[in-house]
């Protein structure tokens, strides 16, 4: 409820004496609507004031009774609070212009004033599979640069993969006693998987395989054409894979830069480390010690000269700052490398980057199945790939069904529309909830089309948009985010959505921005997230009442409602388009 409670704020500041952000923070929403629609609560105040919270809250609205606030028509101590009553007239005339007129761009702003802010994640290892582990860090990362994008930043979103290290030594290692070009052409990423586990069952009997491996690694650093040909050709064939990821997820990056483009850069920060004295050598490699700021050692270089994954984050992170001057970067990368990135950020502070603090983690929780009875491809890895694939398959066969059942054919863009809703339950249900705490995954719940889930937002936007296509009316067939849009929903009988239901679903579609501020600062979308299930509800409960039909016979309440439908679904579809959730026109 961004615009009013902004207001209610500018008029509190003054008489509380304090500047109108701090103020318009503590206001909330009051638990009924007969109560207002702001609550400013004055608990905060009783210790410097002497007094009570109650007489103080009298006070304030004491004072502020004679003053005429636009959309305001009362205020009134209730309790410890101040709250104020917002016209409902009031709120859909300044909100739903808006909302039509700027269609598309509704909520959007362009504070972030083009900075370029690196979104490092997805980020999965080559040669491995692509596992469901890796669908956090791909979701959560994927929203963040549509919110960045929406606040008006560049974001670049970089694709860190892991394409280096001692693991490419025991492939190639193992590769000189058993590799197959055809099998790896044909199996992909399975049969480097198939190597890896065959590369620890041998070492068992044949230790000095290690040996053997961490030779490749270095011959690899070292440039060996055969290795840098096989290698290469394992990252072609992981590549490959990943992309068909993304696509299903529509997901594109606009760097895909791998650990190993950093190799000829971290010469010189190993040089600066030295010049500036933070190296020690320990037991079997060179260290920067952290013990006083209780971050252990960090491991830069081994005793054999090879380089670490720390090591080449030091180098990315500078080439990032030299690329894009960034007001913030973010690192979506799981809650287990918190220590990881804590390591990082503290070197560059030693070694004198006054953007260390720029440099932000942004962890998250774990993935968990309710039910492990899918199947999988290799063994015990559950695969991104195979989940979404089978959550299509089966929003496919709900949509099957619901025709079925109705006695209808097959909508013509099944397939799309299969797409949209297994897709957008599957990332929905990952950014719903506040991203550090765990995620269960339940088949049953993720698809449902009730409750707090993507298909239950896609199904609210398509309802909406086939109800309004039935009206035969100007304000159902102009296009939103046009100055006509604007001018008819300025000249709609705002008295129509006078009503508290009507009120509070105008709140919510205006408070879209704040949610989008707050998600962008606090790097979290389920913020987001939670105003898009706020305004479907607050739809879903006048639509539900039978007294309330948008097409009426009266011509004024229809064309009302209409622009109050239209810009619920507009709402809906800005909010999950910036969380990368498509929205079927019909379903
Ligand atoms: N490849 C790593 C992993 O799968 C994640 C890399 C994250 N990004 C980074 N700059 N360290 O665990």
């Amino acid at each position: 409820m961004t615009r009013f409670r902004r207001l209610f704020a500018e008029h509190l500041a003054p008489l509380v004496g304090s500047d109108v952000d701090s103020v318009a923070e503590q206001i909330g929403a009051p638990p009924k609507p007969d109560m207002g629609q702001l609550a400013f609560p004055c608990f905060p105040l009783a210790k410097e004031r002497r007094s009570a919270p109650p007489k103080i809250a009298a006070e304030l609205a004491e004072q502020l009774a004679g003053t005429e606030i636009p959309g305001i028509v009362a205020i009134k101590a209730v309790g410890p609070y101040v709250n104020a009553f917002v016209d409902g007239a009031a709120a859909a005339r300044a909100v739903l212009p808006e909302v039509l007129g700027r269609g598309a761009a509704f909520g959007t702003h362009d504070g972030g004033g083009g900075a370029q802010v690196p979104v490092d994640f997805s980020s999965p290892n080559i040669a491995k599979p692509f596992g469901i582990h890796h669908l956090r860090s791909t979701v959560i990362g994927h929203a963040l640069v549509g919110l960045l994008t929406a606040s008006g930043y560049r974001p670049v979103g970089i694709n860190h993969l892991g394409d280096w290290g001692t693991q490419f030594g025991q492939l190639l290692a193992i590769w000189e006693k058993k590799g197959d070009e055809e099998r790896l052409t044909a199996e992909g990423i399975d049969y480097l998987l198939a190597l890896y586990i065959e590369f620890n069952e041998l070492k068992k009997d044949d230790p000095s395989l290690q040996d053997v491996a961490r030779d490749r690694f270095k011959k690899l650093e070292d440039g060996d054409p055969e290795c840098r040909r096989l290698w290469k050709l394992f990252r072609d064939v992981s590549l490959a894979e990943f992309e068909r990821v993304y696509a299903l997820l529509g997901i594109r990056f606009d760097d895909t830069r791998g650990e190993s483009f950093y190799e000829d850069r971290m010469g010189a920060v190993l040089d600066e480390l030295e010049s500036k004295g933070l190296l020690k050598e320990s037991d079997d490699a060179t260290v920067v010690d952290l013990e006083e700021y209780e971050l252990g050692v960090a491991l830069v270089k081994k005793r054999d000269g090879s380089t670490l994954y720390l090591t080449r984050d030091l180098a990315a992170a500078q080439f990032r700052w030299d690329s894009y001057d960034f007001p913030r970067a973010l690192y979506v990368v799981g809650a287990a490398q918190a220590l990881h990135f804590a390591q990082m950020k503290k070197v560059l502070e030693l070694m004198g980057r006054t953007w260390h603090d720029r440099v932000d983690h942004i962890p998250f929780g774990m993935m968990r199945f309710a039910d492990r009875k899918m199947a999988t491809r290799s063994g015990d890895i559950i695969l991104l790939e195979d989940v979404l694939t089978e959550a299509i398959a089966l929003a496919k066969e709900t949509i099957v069904a619901g025709a079925n059942e109705k006695g209808r054919e097959n909508p013509d863009d099944l397939d799309e529309l299969a797409h949209a809703i297994g897709v957008g339950a599957v990332v929905f249900n990952d950014l719903k909830n506040r991203r550090t705490r765990d995620v269960v995954f339940d088949w049953k719940q993720v698809l449902s089309f009730e409750g707090e889930t993507g298909p239950y937002l896609q199904y609210t936007a398509a309802r909406i948009g086939s109800m309004v296509a039935k009206a035969e009316r100007a304000m159902s067939t102009v296009a939103v985010g046009t100055d006509e849009a604007r001018t008819l929903a300025e000249g709609i009988d705002a008295a129509q959505l006078a009503g508290q239901d009507e009120l509070r679903l105008v709140l919510a579609i205006d408070g879209l921005r704040e949610s989008l501020d707050r998600a962008v600062t606090a790097a979290e979308p389920s913020l987001v997230a939670d105003k898009l299930l706020e305004i479907a509800a607050r739809f879903s409960t006048l639509y539900s009442n039978r007294d309330w039909k948008v097409l009426s016979d009266d011509e004024a309440t229809t064309d009302a409602r209409l622009a109050l439908a239209r810009a619920t679904r507009q709402a809906l579809v800005n909010g999950l388009d910036w969380l990368g959730i498509p929205v079927p026109a019909r379903m």
